[in-house]
């Protein structure tokens, strides 16, 4: 199992599937899932990682970064995790917690001052695990 930038070639190996057991993913062809992902990486601010089981050539745990920009704290940077997911039948492995701290590392390489998240509170014991707590409250506004 390897972590690896998400790149073309992981449409193949079951990456909308795989982010199916996050949420409503929708119908989305190669073409335009490659532009989607061209775009993305014409953002230096953004990074999705996954780790590739080589063996049976499939995507089994995705995260993304997403790295903001701010004024204060002197110019700081947060780093945001975004879409964790693993593959049902690899869950429980300790993959969740390898990804959420490989984009820890990568949040402090860059020079974040602190990682956030969202997430359900049936998920919050698991980011605890991943020395994450709880503070404020998460709010949304949906727009559609
Ligand atoms: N409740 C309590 N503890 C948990 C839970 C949970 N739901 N999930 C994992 N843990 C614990 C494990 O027991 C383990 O504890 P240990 O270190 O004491 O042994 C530790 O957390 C690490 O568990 P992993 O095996 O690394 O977790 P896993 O690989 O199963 O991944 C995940 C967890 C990502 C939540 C997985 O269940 C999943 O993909 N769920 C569906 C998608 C989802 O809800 N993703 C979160 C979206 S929120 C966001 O992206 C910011």
């Amino acid at each position: 199992m390897e972590f690896q930038k998400l790149n073309a070639t992981h449409f193949s190996c079951g990456y909308l599937e795989l982010l199916g057991n996050l949420t409503i993913v929708g119908e989305i062809d190669k073409e335009t899932w490659i532009q989607q992902l061209d775009e993305i990486n014409l953002h230096a601010n953004i990074e999705i990682y996954v780790l590739f089981n080589s063996l049976e050539n499939k995507v089994v745990a995705n995260g993304t970064l997403l790295i903001e920009k701010k004024f204060i704290h002197q110019c700081g940077k947060v780093g945001h995790i975004e879409d964790i997911v693993v593959d049902p039948k690899c869950q429980g492995m300790g993959l969740g917690k390898k990804i959420v701290e490989h984009l820890k590392e990568r949040a402090k390489e860059v020079g974040c001052y602190k990682v956030i998240l969202d997430c359900d509170v049936k998920n919050s014991q698991f980011y605890e695990k991943c020395g994450f707590s709880a503070k404020g409250v998460e709010m949304a506004y949906y727009l559609m």
